[in-house]
């Protein structure tokens, strides 16, 4: 019994930041779509449209592990792009490309694949 409970309880933990209505294969086809070309399917950045790039695009799985990284640093990251903090990271929500949907769905499959 206590057992079960632990179990429940840890499986509450592990998914708890994570939205389930969110759709991840959606998420992660936009993510190939939009992102990869930079970031790499891999995250690492070593995609081909980011390899002249300076900064060169962030490695994901590294930036993720950063505790200052939240949903809503992402979601501002994908909408306002580098313009901020002079980098060539693309604002989508600018270019209309990822609505805020399209956005959450991309967030709820990085914290999947890359964290
Ligand atoms: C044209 C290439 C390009 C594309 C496409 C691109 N990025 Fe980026 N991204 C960058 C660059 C360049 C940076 C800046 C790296 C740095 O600051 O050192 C960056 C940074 C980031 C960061 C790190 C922000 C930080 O402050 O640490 C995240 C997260 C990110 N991108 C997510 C995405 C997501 C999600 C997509 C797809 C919706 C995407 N990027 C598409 C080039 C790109």
């Amino acid at each position: 019994m206590a057992k079960k409970l632990l179990l429940v309880a840890g499986f509450m933990l592990a998914t708890y930041p994570v939205q389930a209505a969110q759709n991840v294969e959606k998420g992660k086809s936009l993510y190939i779509n939009h992102c990869a070309p930079c970031h790499g399917l891999d995250g690492s950045g070593n995609g081909e449209a980011g390899a002249h790039l300076s900064p060169p695009p962030a490695d994901l799985r590294e930036a993720l592990q950063n505790s200052i990284i939240s949903d809503e640093y992402l979601m501002w990251t994908i909408r306002e792009g580098g313009q901020n903090v002079h980098t060539q990271m693309p604002a989508f929500e600018t270019e209309g490309t990822i609505d805020g949907n399209d956005a959450k769905d991309i967030i709820h499959y990085l914290w999947q694949a890359f964290k």
